[in-house]
């Protein structure tokens, strides 16, 4: 609605507000949304999950067939005794260099539209496909990843039952792995998701003291709000540069590699120390060291946590949050600290309860035994299939992938 259309509608709006507010559920005009249960799982219409296509999706997930050296899977950064993340600040990297960021979990990941600490992706599919293809992480080329998936009869015909192709292609793979994403990594009906809908005794007394501050005394619901626990939304808290970036060579060659290739201005190739974050996408300075609210709901088994993985423990964080938040590289230049972070003089008590709403709502691990990945074989000729053939069916797949037929 334009601005000079809202005018005659001006009464009806005001009582709906009014209306709103007197409900249980919905906030005041003004307020941030409401913590809510999880929806059931998004599915993208070209994409749809099947059982066939997300253990197809599992098994990728663990293969380190698509990853460059194959040496690597997602699962050896997303492990699932360690949260489906890591448990070190930074992430493992490409053998031979480090990431520069925390692996964050992929658990309950498929309901972003905003994924990476960056918010860079939007959709588990392109996700998929950029960390294994990324440099400091997968670094596989899409034509070597595929061949060596045509040369696994096991995968030959699971991409068949799943896809209906001859051969694996390389971007079925990425929906195979995102169905995976969509079917066993979310965490339904968790101790949160009982309490809001009505089973009171779901959360200790502890926990729900923990949630009112949460959601009052302690404004974590400004931005972690919603069934995700973040309005997706970027900020600079003033997280502090993480040491390794001055500590640690292999750790500084990435750093600099990134801000180089994500080409930044060489004035500030030479002067920026910190990760600049959302700047990456924007290149507006008043973005420089934002970050997208990070989802809460597995946090028990996430540490250690911020973009860089800064804090060791959910009480670093929640003093961290008590102190207003800190101070970084751009905080100084820029000024643009997020104002919504106040001092919160919470008391000792206050703390523990929150932390003990944010391990209770938690809930179970999601733990799912690694499987055997299947073995390479020699592929016997497919009778009538000729060169050009087997070439048009992957072309065709692609050009549909990418909207071009
Ligand atoms: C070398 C380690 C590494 C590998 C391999 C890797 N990841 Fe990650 N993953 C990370 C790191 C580090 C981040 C955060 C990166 C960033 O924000 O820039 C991340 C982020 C993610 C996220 C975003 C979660 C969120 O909250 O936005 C998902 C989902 C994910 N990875 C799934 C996968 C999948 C699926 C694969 C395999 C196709 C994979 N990762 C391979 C390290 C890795
Ligand atoms: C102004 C918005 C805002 C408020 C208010 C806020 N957060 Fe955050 N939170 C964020 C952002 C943004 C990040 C990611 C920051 C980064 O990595 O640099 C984050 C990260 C976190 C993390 C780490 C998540 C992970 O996966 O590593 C936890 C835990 C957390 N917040 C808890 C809280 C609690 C508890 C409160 C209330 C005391 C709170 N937050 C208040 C925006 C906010």
């Amino acid at each position: 609605m334009r601005p000079s259309n809202v005018l005659p509608y001006l009464p009806v709006l005001l009582m709906c507000g009014v209306l709103a507010a007197g409900a249980a559920n919905v906030p005041a005009a003004g307020d941030p949304p409401r913590l809510a249960p999880l929806p059931p799982v998004p599915e993208p219409p070209d994409n749809k999950t099947t059982k066939v296509k997300a253990e197809l999706g599992k098994l990728l997930f663990f293969d380190p067939k698509i990853t460059g050296d194959a040496s690597l899977s997602c699962g050896d950064c997303h492990a699932p005794r360690q949260g489906w993340g890591l448990a070190e600040p930074i992430s493992r990297g490409y053998p031979g260099t480090v990431h520069w960021r925390n692996s964050q979990t992929a658990v309950n990941s498929v309901y972003l539209s905003k994924l990476f600490w960056q918010g860079d992706a939007g959709s588990p599919e392109a996700q998929a496909q950029t960390a294994n293809t990324g440099a400091v992480a997968g670094n596989g080329s899409n034509d070597v990843m595929e061949a060596r998936l045509r040369q696994t009869p096991e995968y030959v015909k699971r991409f068949k039952e799943a896809f209906g192709t001859e051969r694996p292609l390389i971007n079925d793979a990425w929906l195979a792995v995102a169905t995976f994403e969509r079917a066993m990594l979310v965490q339904k009906d968790n101790p949160l998701d009982r309490y809001l809908k009505g089973d009171k005794s779901a959360l200790s007394a502890k926990a729900v003291r923990g949630k009112q501050l949460f959601e009052g005394k302690a404004s974590c619901i400004q931005c972690h709000n919603g069934p995700l626990l973040t309005d997706e939304k970027y900020y600079n808290l003033g997280v502090p540069r993480p040491k390794e970036f001055e500590d640690s060579g292999l750790n500084q060659i990435t750093f600099r590699w990134e801000i180089y290739q994500k080409g930044l201005h060489e004035k500030k190739y030479r002067e920026w120390k910190d990760d600049p974050g959302l700047y990456f996408g924007t290149k507006r300075e008043k973005d420089a060291g934002k970050f997208r609210t990070a989802p809460l709901r597995y946090i028990k088994y996430t540490a250690p946590y911020m973009h860089a993985g800064q804090f060791f423990t959910l009480e670093e964080v929640i003093d961290f949050y008590d102190k207003a938040g800190g101070e970084n590289e751009f905080t100084k230049r820029y000024g643009n600290k997020t104002k919504v972070l106040k001092p919160l003089n919470l008391t000792k008590d206050e703390k523990e309860a929150l932390i003990a709403f944010l391990e209770e709502l938690s809930g179970d691990e999601i733990k799912i035994a690694v499987p055997k990945v299947p073995p390479y074989g020699v592929m016997p000729d497919v009778p009538g299939l000729t060169q050009a053939q087997a070439k048009r069916i992957g072309l065709e797949r692609h050009l549909s992938a990418i909207g071009k037929k």
